[in-house]
């Protein structure tokens, strides 16, 4: 048996699968984001930890699986947040996640620091408020006594491994994203390090993602009645994870994710990268190879946004007859008319990565009428986010990256009519995978590799992945959306100088 434990922006997951990578049981707990500021966004590491335990002890509990038959545990979360610890190993402050946008000073401090070409030659990136390298240097900037105090600097999902084994370590993916990576390379980058003044004793060591970086502690054994033989693998990022998880481990393979962000992720054995920075290069989970991708800051967040402040009544509703609000909001969403009747929606409540790379820009409701009602904003949302996949693509497609085959995933994945749109928009199939576990089976075959279960993750993956159903575009769709693509981008354009 293996476990694949994702901690994710609105709750941690943990499944326990067989060694043909089947669910045998799953439980998720969710946590709280806190916005203390406009922008600002905020976790607590003890959450993601609390999640963790009582996940694993439900999983372990309810399979009725003996501990030592458990061979392995991948990791995976969101990537990018910061957290520190003290000498003591306590936490310093509560961790700034991928979506904070405070740090927009910090990143002109990187940019001019390293120089703007030299920075995307090392790190295959542009300095983005989103990366840990300037959260890093906020804290150092604004509260000195923290910077003074911090002596482990960690990644969400290595924060949970530290816990868990004792090691400070952390994988080529999730590491990709602090924007200290030698990404090319695949190590730490000395010559960053050392124009950004961090001392490398800071950060934890860089293992392939399916490496085995330690076992079980006995103190988490204790806690959670997992046996101290059970090894512990790199594991990756979210969106390298779930990569593995749908078999994005080819090139000519991607995907497109939608959870709390959006992402178009496509599989390139050679690191391809933007000269414009519009889209991330990164180490994926696969040794020897990297990915780009674009990101959509908020995909799922927008939609959980405005069901749980303008639309809570699906919620109640959901209560009532037991089941999940989104999909009742997919069959209200079913009946609106392709262009939501002319409703457009900005999804940059977080601002936005791919292709403005602006922190300040904010979410924007384009021609609202006295006709249109709850569900025309929701589909209006759904569209707005999908156009926003689109500029990712197309920035893919600029770029002659090998596009054959769309997978969807993510909770918005799950959406038949939010797939539906993401192919009329592409203009290509779009297809889903059987097991919609995502990240969480991707860092099993993960942990599956690293136990010697399994070969290698690309043969895993052959094996364990197997396709489901698709969608194909409609051409009158396609023909419309393009209209509707060009009004959306000509929006931005329009109000680009109205962001402060
Ligand atoms: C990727 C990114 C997000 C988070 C969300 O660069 O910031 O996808 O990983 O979970």
């Amino acid at each position: 048996y293996l476990i694949g434990i994702d901690i994710g922006t609105s709750a941690t997951k943990t499944v326990l699968f067989d060694e043909k990578c089947h669910v045998v049981t799953s439980a998720s707990q969710e946590y709280p984001l806190y916005q203390p500021q406009n922008g600002w966004a905020e976790q607590e590491p003890l959450d993601w930890y609390n999640a963790v335990l009582v996940t694993i002890r439900k999983v372990v509990k309810d399979s009725g699986v003996p501990a030592e038959d458990i061979k392995g545990i991948g990791l995976s979360g969101q990537m990018h947040g910061l957290v520190m610890l003290d000498k003591d190993n306590a936490v310093i402050r509560p961790s700034i996640i991928w979506c904070d946008q405070r740090t927009g000073k910090e990143c002109e401090e990187i940019t001019e620091r390293v120089g703007r070409e030299r920075l995307i030659e090392i790190t295959a990136n542009p300095a983005l408020t989103g990366f840990t390298a300037s959260k890093i240097l906020w804290v150092r900037n604004h509260e000195a006594e923290n910077y003074r105090r911090c002596r482990h600097i960690l990644l969400p999902k290595d924060y949970i491994r530290f816990r868990m084994t004792g090691e400070y370590a952390t994988e080529v993916s999730d590491a990709s994203g602090m924007q200290l990576l030698d990404v090319p390379h695949r190590c730490w980058s000395d010559e960053i390090l050392e124009k950004l003044d961090i001392d490398k004793a800071l950060l934890p060591k860089v293992y392939e993602s399916p490496e085995v970086t330690g076992t079980i502690s006995k103190e988490f054994s204790e806690k959670t009645g997992l046996s101290v033989d059970t090894v512990v693998v790199g594991g990756a990022g979210d969106n390298a994870a779930a990569a593995v998880g749908t078999g994005i481990v080819f090139e000519g393979r991607a995907f497109t994710t939608i959870g709390t962000s959006g992402v178009v992720f496509a599989h390139t054995s050679e690191p391809h990268i933007d000269p414009k920075g519009r889209v991330h290069t990164f180490c994926c989970a696969v040794p020897g190879c990297w990915h780009v991708m674009g990101v959509t800051q908020a995909a799922g967040l927008s939609l959980r946004w405005f069901r749980d402040n303008l639309a809570e009544s699906y919620k109640d509703k959901a209560v009532r007859l037991g089941v999940d609000s989104y999909d009742l909001i997919n069959e209200d969403v079913a009946k609106v008319p392709i262009g939501s009747r002319r409703l457009i929606y900005l999804p940059y409540l977080m601002g936005e990565r791919t292709p403005h790379l602006n922190p300040n820009c904010r979410g924007v409701f384009f021609g609202l009428s006295a006709i249109h009602t709850k569900a025309d904003m929701l589909r209006a949302v759904m569209e707005g986010v999908s156009y926003s996949l689109l500029d990712c693509f197309d920035i893919l497609r600029e770029m002659k990256i090998n596009v054959k085959e769309m997978m969807a995933c993510g909770g918005g994945g799950k959406s038949r009519i939010w797939r539906q749109m993401l192919a009329d928009m592409y203009g290509c199939e779009v297809k889903t995978i059987k097991a919609q576990e995502g990240p969480a089976l991707g860092v099993a075959i993960l942990a599956g590799v690293g136990a010697g279960i399994f070969p290698d993750v690309q043969t895993a993956c052959k094996e364990f992945i197997e396709q489901d159903t698709w969608c194909q575009p409609d051409a009158a769709a396609h023909a419309y959306y393009e209209k509707g693509h060009a009004l959306y981008q000509k929006l931005y354009r329009q109000l680009k100088d109205c962001y402060e």
